[in-house]
């Protein structure tokens, strides 16, 4: 696939709500609902390659009822934010690591290939457009969805011949409404989430449809997110259904699931987070952890906390796990633990420029 020669061609919205609507907005945003002024459109078709880049006021599609994507479900996403550091500049956080995983949910899902330097110049784009709508540091963060769908109209069971990849993004606050610092977790004993040779390991929507029983029943049970256990003995825990997961000991171990069995998404807060562990000294093990023993360790007071991370929960610690056969606690249910927030505060401190960042995870917009 070739990159474009053209430059972005730009529409500006002119009819946008004011200055003051949009500060109100920014000020308390939510999340996933205070959508930005604009979007990126860059249109895909065999033999021509990726073409037709442009920055336009965000709106709706335009899609024939026969695009693959409305009945094969092709498509992939990404999710990344864009940080307010104290100068008033605007940061991104790893973004190469979230073209890199584009191309390989494109690959899995036999999708075109976007390069990656194509996928960072546009979220650069929509980020310098739409930067009023980055919050405060104290407020959130701009939550930026990339996404890839196949537009092309034909019923039959094929790779599509014309994509769209488009970028969107909201100003948001805290993924989990916080009425406590900890959040309740389903353990979903029935459905699973990914098997060996599935599509786990892609961040396509289809994962996130076949997930959502399982939330509502969480949801049922009073619980803000659901824990899948492998598709084979429904006994190793792998991941939730929009975040890793990550136990910390009673010896300071920080242990999570491994990535080998190809069921799991690969987090980039994931792999940030067990990086900025080993800087902290402690010990990190990728080993596969079994929900009888979280049960019986968390009974004992060998494992003293448990945490989700991703892009949208950052590091949420968890104060419970119920499933079809009771409840467990973990260390007092309601605090997070000093592991957890140390390693959330070293986390946000590289994300918003308020500490060195010796890994060069953060790029400048
Ligand atoms: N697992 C799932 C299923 C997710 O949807 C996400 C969120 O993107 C993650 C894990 C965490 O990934 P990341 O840290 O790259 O956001
Ligand atoms: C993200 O963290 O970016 C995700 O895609 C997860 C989703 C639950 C919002």
């Amino acid at each position: 696939t070739t990159a474009p020669n053209t430059l972005f061609k730009i529409t500006r919205k002119t009819d946008g709500i004011s200055a003051a609507e949009r500060e109100r907005i920014v000020a308390n945003p939510g999340f996933g609902r205070a959508f930005t002024d604009h979007m990126v459109v860059i249109t895909y078709t065999e033999g021509r390659g990726w073409h037709s880049p442009e920055i336009m006021p965000r709106q709706p599609l335009v899609l024939d009822p026969a695009a693959s994507v409305l009945h094969y479900a092709q498509e992939i996403f990404e999710g990344m934010k864009a940080y307010r550091a104290a100068d008033g500049g605007i940061l991104l956080f790893r973004p190469e690591a979230n073209a890199r995983r584009f191309r390989k949910s494109a690959e899995r899902m036999a999708m075109a290939d976007l390069p990656e330097d194509l996928f960072l110049e546009a979220v650069s784009q929509l980020v310098s457009i739409d930067r009023d709508w980055v919050p405060a540091p104290e407020v959130g963060t701009l939550y930026i969805r990339p996404f890839m769908i196949a537009t092309e109209a034909a019923l039959g069971v094929k790779p599509a011949s014309e994509f769209k990849f488009i970028v969107i993004a909201c100003a948001a606050g805290e993924y989990f409404s916080k009425e406590s610092a900890t959040v309740s977790v389903w353990v979903e004993e029935n459905a699973v989430r990914a098997s060996h040779g599935g599509t786990g390991t892609a961040k396509c929507g289809g994962n996130y449809a076949a997930s959502l029983t399982a939330q509502m029943e969480g949801k049922a049970h009073g619980c803000q997110q659901v824990l899948f256990l492998d598709a084979q003995e429904r006994r190793w825990l792998e991941e939730m259904g929009g975040m890793n997961v990550m136990m910390v000991m009673e010896d300071g171990t920080l242990l999570t699931p491994p990535l080998d069995g190809g069921t799991i998404l690969h987090g980039i807060t994931r792999d940030s987070l067990l990086t900025l562990a080993r800087d902290q000294g402690l010990t990190v093990r990728e080993e596969r952890y079994a929900i009888d023993q979280l049960y019986s360790d968390a009974a004992s007071g060998k494992l003293k906390e448990v945490f989700a991370c991703g892009t949208a929960a950052v590091v949420t610690p968890i104060g419970t796990f119920k499933s079809a056969h009771g409840e467990c606690t973990i260390g007092d249910g309601q605090t997070a633990g000093p592991i957890t927030s140390r390693l959330r505060q070293g986390l946000c401190d590289i994300q918003f420029g308020r500490a060195p960042d010796p890994h060069e995870w953060v790029k400048r917009v």
